[in-house]
């Protein structure tokens, strides 16, 4: 297969795996080769590394998504004067079979050849929470950190409104941090993201005891876990964390991912913010980054007017250079901004 084609073919897998939006994928450019191609190996391609992908088969996308997809695979099949594929229709048939779950996989593809791959809600808001889906903001900001990998690498690390877990599990793979905390304060979340955590190989540690001391000859000796990094689940809310909850946190690196978007959430993650600042062992804030998707600009005034007047320094860090998730850039204003006291 000639490289244009092979590369026509990862970007489909790409956006497939990861369940991207149908409109995103390259339709014009497939079109366009398979007017000029005599057979159609093209499509075969394309099938294998997308549905038929072993990391689809075993966690495969919602049955709506692949059932799109494969129909719109089909009409550009239709369009062209090539002989009917049966492994289209087949797989189309063993998909029509399929019952539609509440739950499905996404599977995003790192440029280590290494993947994340997440059970996720169908439905954007379920639960009454907005965390059981992994949110662009959260692409954009691993996006960042794996260009920006020694921001991470043998540090502690603790994630606010983890979701179910993308941009950590991205970082844990990519960033070589020293200990990866993730945090949550809603139950249904905290199960899906302690869930996916293993799903991607991680075996996780006890919430309070990020180490074994053992007593040796009157000394406290750490004994450190095989395991780099160390990562935990902690159960965290903003408006209610407790002095020891603090205290253990210890982190040298703060992110998030899409956590303004309510004026009211926005309030206690500050106060969040301020209170993790200043419970440092060694005096020193830790470095804040948050990465978030502008839908209104009164909420992003408010969380700026907010840092402002508490004297909580920001700045908006450039544009990372690449794109490895393929959201859609032009939807919406990314914004990731680092802090400083
Ligand atoms: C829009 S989701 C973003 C999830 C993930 N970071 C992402 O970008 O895909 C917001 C997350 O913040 C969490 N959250 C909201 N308020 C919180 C609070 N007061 N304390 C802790 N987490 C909170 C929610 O449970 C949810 O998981």
């Amino acid at each position: 297969m000639a490289a244009a084609e092979e590369e026509l073919a990862l970007g489909f897998q790409r956006r497939f795996l990861a369940a991207r939006p149908l409109r995103s994928f390259p339709w014009p450019e497939l079109e366009q080769k398979l007017k000029t191609s005599s057979d159609s190996s093209l499509l075969v391609d394309i099938l294998h590394k997308t549905i038929l992908h072993p990391l689809c088969v075993k966690y495969p996308s919602s049955v709506k998504y692949r059932r799109g997809f494969l129909t719109e695979l089909i009409k550009k099949h239709e369009s062209t004067t090539a002989e009917p594929l049966d492994e289209l229709y087949d797989t189309l048939a063993d998909i029509l079979n399929k019952e539609e779950s509440t739950h499905c996989y996404k599977n995003y593809l790192l440029p280590t050849g290494e993947s994340v791959t997440l059970s996720e809600n169908v439905a954007i808001i379920s639960r009454g929470t907005t965390g059981l889906v992994t949110w662009d903001a959260a692409l954009h900001l691993a996006e960042w950190a794996i260009e920006n990998s020694t921001v991470f690498s043998n540090r502690t690390v603790l994630e606010l409104g983890s979701g179910i877990g993308f941009t950590g599990i991205a970082i844990s793979k990519t960033c070589n941090p020293k200990a990866y905390i993730f945090s949550d304060y809603h139950h249904c979340v905290l199960k899906q993201l302690t869930e996916n955590i293993c799903l991607n190989g991680f075996v996780l540690e006890p919430e309070t005891t990020n180490h074994i001391e053992m007593q040796s000859q009157g000394q406290k000796v750490e004994v450190m876990n095989y395991q780099k990094p160390k990562l935990t689940v902690a159960e965290l809310d903003w408006g209610s964390v407790t002095e020891k909850q603090l205290m253990d946190l210890q982190p040298d690196v703060i992110i998030a991912a899409d956590v303004v978007y309510d004026p009211e959430i926005t309030l206690a993650l500050i106060g969040m913010l301020q209170k993790l600042s200043t419970y440092r062992a060694d005096g020193k804030p830790p470095e804040v980054y948050i990465a978030f998707t502008v839908r209104n600009p009164d909420t992003y005034h408010q969380f700026k007017a907010e840092l402002d007047k508490i004297g909580i320094g920001w700045q908006i860090i450039p544009a990372h250079r690449n794109s490895i998730f393929l959201y859609d850039l032009h939807s919406n204003e990314y914004i990731l901004c680092s802090f400083s006291r």
